[in-house]
């Protein structure tokens, strides 16, 4: 019962996938109409082969006909002779047609088989990138990747599988059991559709049994195989234990789990055929029975049972594959509603439908903004003002909630309490795509593509002018750098910027910032990794730059910040102190104990 259900439950399943992307084949509707004409088309020629062949059969077994055409032999003018030539002929051109119809199907449809694929491919790309960093940060990217990849395979398999056996062998039953019922005894159509209906619950409810032997076979592969790699990598560390022989053994062990799944399935497999033959045979011989006893009473010729022979091969030779069809189609489900489910997840953070322009004037407050990942409260009740052509510095211990000020300006996250303005409008009031044009950030840890320095470079603003472009290479300190390399800036900086040292890839970060010249500059540790010449260096060029911007540095060294208009001191999420680099000097507290321990450390 349970296994019913299931089946039940999959078709469920299987209306729902086929809801979400049947609208991108839908588009071809021309193409689609024209494909299913081609494929009822091959079937219909491929059926009638048989049929033309009974006739000739039945045309060389009758006697009569016999005589009559080795007279016709001589006597030319009799017609008869050009009757089985003529049969011959339309046998030799349906033949061909079935095939030619069948290529043309796969003509027709291919365009919108890859048209969907592409599609939906670019539609989860594109969702991919409108969801929220909470989505990102908490599903491995590789993970992403597979479900994609695995769902658009799963489409292929699901289109061509209909489209090349399910549509197909659908068709010809009812054009054979047709033929049947309106030609011959009704028994014969009855007997071929239940062996097909008892065929198809066998075959499902066996190979459901066998999914789950295979998923065993399959892990303890993977498992035995994940032994030998990790023994082999340890090869030295083997050796130094003379251990040769334990790994033999826990090879061994494994490899005997492995045979004993490979063995269950292989031997459910024997099961299934086994059923399968059964039943077909079991059918082949009533058919042929009842072909038979219709003969002895002289309402069948020889070709028909010719016929009705060939119609069993034909019906039966697709059946074979119905278990791996089944087995296929189920997993292609699965994998296609996970990718659908990427389309269909909704980001975290959305813009308002009726969302406010964008003010002119990029003042930013924080009133009373209160903030948790989860449960864990990080920042409490901040307030705070960053203001056009001012400079605003925040300093405190590590993991106070520094990085997480700066994500909460860009919208990565929403405040759980309180509220940040720009310009007096509440930020989530705002489309986010307008705030964020107006933001740049230099990250703390800034990743770059695995692409040119020039790409890295340009991706702040894609259509930079060369001079403009060498402008900011001379303002982030990276002439130097650059004509050192043998490739220049075309060098490819590697995997997430990993053949850059730490400083190099801070200072593509803030040249590529500086690029997208913004209203609001964002500083998160964005010069950590420099020796203090460069640092200075890139400090004074920050500075002129910003003159007018609204900038935020968040930094740990105080001496890079010692000139800002305001410093924020937080500690624990709070902030415990404010005020210019002088004022905070002469009030004392946890600012003047940094700077102590910070001057101390200097040589
Ligand atoms: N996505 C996240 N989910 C859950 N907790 C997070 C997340 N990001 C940061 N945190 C936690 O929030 C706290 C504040 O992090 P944040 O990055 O803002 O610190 P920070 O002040 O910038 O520290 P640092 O000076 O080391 O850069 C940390 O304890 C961190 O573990
Ligand atoms: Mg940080």
């Amino acid at each position: 019962m349970d296994r019913i259900e299931l089946i039940f439950m999959e078709s469920k399943n299987f209306l729902n996938v086929i809801q979400d992307f049947l609208p991108f084949f839908l588009k071809f509707k021309g193409r689609m109409i024209l494909a299913l004409f081609a494929l009822i088309g091959a079937k219909a020629t491929l059926v009638s082969v048989p049929i033309i062949f009974k006739y000739l059969v039945d045309h060389v077994s009758d006697s009569e006909s016999a005589t009559r055409l080795i007279e016709g032999l001589f006597h030319p003018e009799d017609k008869l002779i050009y009757y089985p030539i003529f049969l011959i002929v339309i046998y030799g051109v349906l033949r061909f047609l079935s095939t030619g119809f069948a290529e043309l199907r796969e003509f027709v449809f291919v365009k919108v088989t890859y048209n969907a694929v592409s599609e939906i491919a670019l539609k989860v790309f594109q969702n991919l990138h409108q969801l929220s960093l909470t989505f990102h940060l908490s599903k491995k990217t590789g993970s992403l990747t597979r479900e994609l990849e695995r769902g658009i395979r799963g489409i292929s398999t699901i289109v061509n599988f209909t489209l090349y056996s399910v549509l197909p062998t659908f068709f010809e039953v009812i054009f054979v059991a047709s033929w049947l019922a309106i030609n011959y005894e009704p028994f014969f159509a009855i007997i071929i559709l239940s062996t097909i209906f008892l065929y198809a619950i066998f075959t499902i409810y066996v190979t459901n049994w066998r999914i789950m032997l295979r998923r065993d076979m399959n892990e303890s592969d993977a498992s035995a195989n994940a032994t030998v790699v990790d023994s082999l990598m340890n090869y030295e560390t083997v050796k130094y234990f003379n251990n040769e022989e334990f790994e033999g053994r826990r090879y061994k062990n494994k490899l005997l789990i492995w045979q004993k799944a490979a063995e269950k399935s292989q031997g459910s497999l024997s099961v299934l055929n086994l059923g399968q033959a059964i039943i077909i045979s079991f059918s082949a011989v009533l058919i042929l029975l009842l072909a038979y006893s219709q003969f002895t009473k002289g309402f069948m010729t020889i070709g028909d049972l010719v016929l009705i022979n060939a119609f069993l091969i034909q019906l039966f030779l697709p059946l074979n594959f119905l278990g791996v069809l089944y087995r296929e189609l189920k997993q292609s489900l699965v994998d296609i509603e996970k990718m659908f489910g990427l389309i269909h997840e909704e980001p975290d953070i959305k813009d308002k439908v009726n969302f406010k322009k964008i003010p002119d004037v990029a003042t930013l407050n924080f009133e009373n903004v209160s903030f948790s990942y989860g449960d864990r409260l990080i920042l409490k009740d901040l307030n705070f003002t960053l203001q056009p052509g001012k400079t605003t510095a925040i300093v405190g211990y590590s993991g106070g909630g520094k990085s997480t000020i700066s994500k909460l300006l860009y919208r990565f996250y929403d405040v759980t309490s309180g509220r940040i303005t720009y310009g007096g409008i509440d930020i989530r009031e705002l489309s986010q795509s307008e705030l964020r044009s107006n933001i740049a950030v230099v990250p703390q840890d800034p990743v770059l593509f695995n692409e040119s320095l020039e790409y890295n470079l340009k991706y702040g603003y894609i259509n930079v002018t060369q001079d403009n472009l060498k402008k900011v290479i001379q303002l982030a300190n990276l002439d130097a750098f650059i004509s050192s390399l043998p490739l220049g800036i075309q060098t490819v900086v590697g995997e997430r910027g990993l053949k850059l040292s730490g400083g190099e890839k801070q200072r593509v970060a803030i040249a590529r910032a500086l690029l997208k010249q913004p209203k609001i500059m964002i500083f998160d540790e964005a010069t950590s990794a420099l020796d203090s010449k460069t640092e200075k260096a890139i400090q004074s060029a920050i500075l002129t730059i910003s003159a007018e911007k609204t900038c935020l540095i968040i930094a740990h060294r105080l001496s890079t910040i010692i000139s800002a208009h305001e410093i924020l001191v937080l500690d624990k999420g709070v902030i415990i102190q404010k005020g210019t680099h002088q004022d905070l000097l002469k009030s004392g507290g946890k600012y003047t104990e940094l700077w102590r321990i910070q001057s101390e450390e200097k040589p």
